[in-house]
């Protein structure tokens, strides 16, 4: 029996019809050529600074007035960017690639993520090898893909410190150039933010110092807001009430009107309500060391004479929920607080202070991290440069709201999915002492304290089975159930409430 390819494929469109869409007959000088012109002198320096699970929805960029300062007021934000799978390592081998994950084929946080398959194919192509390539000095700091194990450094970069495994912010270990840097728990010594920022800083410094005429890229890439969400200490305190994530569809629940996951997802217990408010303040805390790390980077770029020279880009893995149509936490979901993303640019001709609502991916980075270096877009890769928007951006005074800009999208794939096998009877024969993970799911969330009654105020709803019974999934829901379950790095039993029929 051949693999099957069980996805979910959404279109997404953005209704630009009446928008005020930028768009402009003047023939000014093209950003291209204005980079172009720049390389003869030096090209400029691109840094990527990157969050891991940070929403738009939920307004955790609303504490983070110094990065706003910078990004927001001092560059352009683009306010319609989202990432084509909500999910870490598929996300980050997008962004690395240029390429949908139907064509990188890392499809879930495990398999085929950092895998061998992926170092042979796509690794070789990633935007590190193109600038590594054309004389550019690279850096990469900080998270890289959920499976790295660090018996290698990727190609294309120079200055490798990458983090073995998943995001933590104590008691890790980095591959530092090869070798292997075990990291306890002392803050000074030890703290993820703090050492990717200090790392990015130093070797910045370093390079303009030895090679002053070479061009740096270099990925800041941040472990917050990922649990384990540890705080810096002078932060751990900050927040008490905040609130930001009760958007209006916090605990709207359940929601017959869409994907089966959220049909079986009814309202949240007081207790899980209690828990979004402590993980929201929790992931504010870990955003303010990369809020201080936005701002050293700036700073050391203005000491050093470079600010005027260098592109800043400032986006997020995926996006998240803490709620939302009672998910209790978590990402992968194909709505808008997982796949939208904070998204800002800044560099030389980049309009400060300006909002550009196009449609921009995480599959754009590539091609315009390319595009800044003086490079074409290669044609394998499915994303644009984003740079193009920018020219109409800038010129765009005269506005011609019945027309728009003929070039771009306005319609993007969101994917997530996995290759499935044949299921393999053996499993269930295995000796071990340890019940399957699934079954170990679903135990749990038959207890009582796992099952949600269906009231709550302001909503009516019915149970269409007693609460005490489990959920009856049967078919490929409950496959699919399994496959969540097990390639989930957030197990939450959200998604075993009883079947509730909203009554209106
Ligand atoms: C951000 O700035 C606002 C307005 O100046 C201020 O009220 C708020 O306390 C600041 N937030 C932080 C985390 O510093
Ligand atoms: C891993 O990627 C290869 C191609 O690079 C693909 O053939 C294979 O199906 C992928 N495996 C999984 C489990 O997705
Ligand atoms: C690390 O991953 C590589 C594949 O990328 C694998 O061959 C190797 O066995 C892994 N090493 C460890 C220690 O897990
Ligand atoms: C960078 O490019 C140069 C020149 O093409 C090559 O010799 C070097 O091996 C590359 N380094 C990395 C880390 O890929
Ligand atoms: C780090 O590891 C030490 C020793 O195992 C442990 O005591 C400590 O709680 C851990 N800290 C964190 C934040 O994980
Ligand atoms: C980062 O650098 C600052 C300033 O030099 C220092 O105080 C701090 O301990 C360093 N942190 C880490 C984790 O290296
Ligand atoms: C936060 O909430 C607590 C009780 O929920 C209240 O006592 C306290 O005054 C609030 N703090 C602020 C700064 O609003
Ligand atoms: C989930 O894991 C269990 C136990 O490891 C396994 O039996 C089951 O087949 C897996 N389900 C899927 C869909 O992969």
């Amino acid at each position: 029996m051949p693999p099957y390819w069980l996805p979910w494929l959404v279109l997404l469109s953005l209704d630009c019809a009446t928008g005020n869409w930028p768009f402009t007959t003047t023939r000014a000088q093209g950003l291209r050529g204005r980079i172009q012109r720049d390389r003869r002198n030096i090209r400029p320096n691109i840094i990527l600074i990157m969050t891991d699970d940070q929403d738009v929805e939920l307004g955790s960029l609303q504490v983070m007035n110094k990065t706003r300062k910078i990004m927001e007021d001092g560059g352009t934000s683009f306010i319609n960017a989202f990432v084509t799978t909500p999910m870490c390592c598929p996300s980050r081998s997008s962004m690395l690639t240029g390429k949908y994950v139907h064509n990188h084929n890392t499809y879930t946080n495990n398999e085929n993520c950092s895998s061998p398959s992926w170092q042979a194919h796509h690794e070789p192509r990633s935007f590190a090898v193109y600038l590594n390539n054309t004389g550019y000095r690279t850096a990469f700091f900080g998270k890289y893909l959920n499976e790295y194990n660090g018996s290698y450094i990727p190609p294309g970069w120079r200055e490798w410190v990458g983090l073995i495994k998943n995001s933590r912010f104590y008691n890790y270990t980095v591959c530092r150039n090869g070798y292997k840097e075990k990291h306890g728990a002392d803050y000074a010594k030890d703290y993820f933010t703090d050492l990717i920022t200090n790392d990015s800083i130093n070797f910045f410094r370093m390079s303009k110092k030895v090679y002053p005429h070479r061009p740096v890229m270099m990925v800041i890439s941040h472990a917050a807001p990922h649990g384990p969400e540890d705080s810096a200490p002078q932060y751990a305190e900050h927040f008490p009430n905040a609130s930001q994530h009760i958007t209006p569809s916090y605990n709207y629940a359940p929601n017959m009107d869409k994907h089966w996951i959220m049909q079986y997802t009814g309202p949240m217990k007081p207790i899980h309500m209690e828990f979004t408010n402590f993980l929201h303040r929790k992931r504010l805390q870990t955003l303010m060391s990369v809020d201080d790390s936005v701002q050293k980077v700036y700073n050391m770029l203005e000491e050093t004479g470079e600010l005027e020279n260098t592109y800043i880009i400032y986006t997020a893995d995926h996006g998240y929920h803490i709620g939302q149509f009672g998910l209790v936490k978590g990402k992968s979901m194909p709505y808008d607080f997982d796949i939208h993303v904070p998204f800002f640019l800044r560099g030389p001709n980049v309009q400060p202070g300006a909002v550009n609502p196009h449609l921009v991916l995480n599959i754009d980075l590539a091609p315009t991290i390319l595009h800044i270096a003086g490079l074409d877009t290669p044609p394998d890769m499915d994303g644009k440069s984003i740079l193009k928007l920018l020219e109409q951006e800038r010129t765009g005074n005269r506005f011609k709201p019945n027309r728009k800009p003929k070039v771009w999208r306005d319609t993007f794939l969101v994917e997530r999915g996995k290759i499935l096998r044949k299921k393999d009877d053996s499993m269930n024969t295995q000796h071990t002492n340890s019940l399957p993970k699934y079954k170990k799911v679903r135990e749990t969330c038959q207890q009582a304290e796992f099952q949600t009654p269906c009231e709550q105020p302001g909503q009516v709803t019915v149970c269409s089975q007693p609460l005490s019974r489990p959920l009856i999934l049967s078919g490929e829901d409950k496959y699919v159930l399994d496959l969540l379950m097990n390639g989930s790095e957030d197990v939450v039993c959200t998604w075993c409430k009883p079947l509730c029929k909203h009554v209106l």
